[in-house]
């Protein structure tokens, strides 16, 4: 008998590696079930995520996807975007049309409370792919529902790659670090997907032109977001192709076997104005601080390509 698929929530800030994150999630409805996707400001602010949020459900056909906006800046910062990375709208590159589908009315945070409430304890896996601005709302406002999580992976933070938006720190725990730091101190198991495996995997063009050749609205439209998307990097790093972030984490969720990582502490710097964001992963074991994350290190870049092309097939 197969087993019923993962129940997952997206939290996210669109942003075109987010987008790929999200095809790849509702291209596997085997595997996870997306209960909803929060938006959460980040990349661009809310009214724009939580508009990519919707386009990239009608790009894959799931009007019924429910999307809500969330917190419209970090907890107690003024809100940091990244359009030097990812353009205006956050999802330049393509033409894309204004969606249709509604936005739900229910705040993000509240949806993401009654839905841990509503469904089983440890049956519910938390996707963070932008700032954790929603999901320690969530906790503040009801920490009731922090031990009926069972599981956060996200896309945040690096310890050998170090950092992305400043010297010290990647983006999405950069922007809101109170949030990062509540969420990492909260007990609940997670996964990280650091720059350091993130930064492996890369947008070379076979990767692309496989995605292109696919023929499909999807394919087109994922290749010229990946074109638009790499040329940031491609030109800081001197790499072949950018690094897709966020699609790691629902790779993970859907072949695990592809990464590699250490259970480690890992601490949120929340008061250094130098090294504000940098999370402090005691990979070599140097302190007697008590595990909190499972920090990858290692993936198999073609492997992830390969299932991200072959899912994407479906769409
Ligand atoms: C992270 O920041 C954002 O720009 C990307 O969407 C990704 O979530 C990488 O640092
Ligand atoms: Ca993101």
């Amino acid at each position: 008998m197969s087993k019923a698929p993962r129940k997952i929530i997206i939290d996210t800030d669109p942003g075109q590696d987010d987008a790929f994150a999200i095809l790849l999630a509702l291209a596997s409805p085997e595997d996870l079930e997306v209960l909803g996707i929060t938006a959460v400001a980040g990349n661009v602010p809310l009214a724009l995520t939580e508009r990519n949020a919707r386009i990239v459900c009608e790009l894959a056909g799931r009007h019924d996807v429910k999307v809500f906006a969330g917190c419209d800046r970090p907890l107690v910062r003024p809100l940091v975007t990244a359009e030097h990375v990812h353009g205006k709208t956050g999802l330049d590159g393509p033409e894309m049309i204004e969606p249709t589908m509604a936005l739900q009315e229910a705040h993000a945070v509240d949806f993401l409370i009654e839905t841990l409430r509503a469904e089983a304890p440890g049956s519910v896996t938390l996707c963070p792919l932008g700032p954790l601005t929603n999901i320690a709302s969530a906790f503040r406002k009801a920490p009731d529902v922090v031990g009926r999580v069972a599981e956060i992976v996200l896309m945040g933070g690096a310890y050998f790659e170090v950092g992305n938006i400043t010297p010290a720190a990647e983006f999405n725990i950069y922007v809101d670090p109170e949030a990062a730091a509540e969420v990492f101190a909260a007990g609940v198991p997670i996964v990280v997907m650091p720059l350091d495996v993130t930064h492996k995997v890369l947008t070379t063009r076979a990767r692309v032109e496989r995605i292109r050749a696919l023929g499909s609205r999807v394919g087109q439209v994922a290749a010229e977001w990946a074109d638009f998307f790499e040329r940031f990097d491609v030109a800081k790093y001197g790499t072949e192709g950018g690094p897709l972030h966020d699609p790691c984490v629902v790779a993970y969720l859907l072949k695990p076997e592809l990464f590699s990582g250490r259970l480690i502490n890992v601490e949120i710097e929340t008061q250094s104005a130098l090294t504000l964001g940098m999370t402090v992963a005691d990979w070599w074991g140097v302190t007697d601080r008590k595990a909190n994350a499972y920090f990858v290190g290692d993936v198999d870049a073609q492997g992830f390509f390969d299932l991200l092309t072959e899912r994407l097939a479906r769409l």
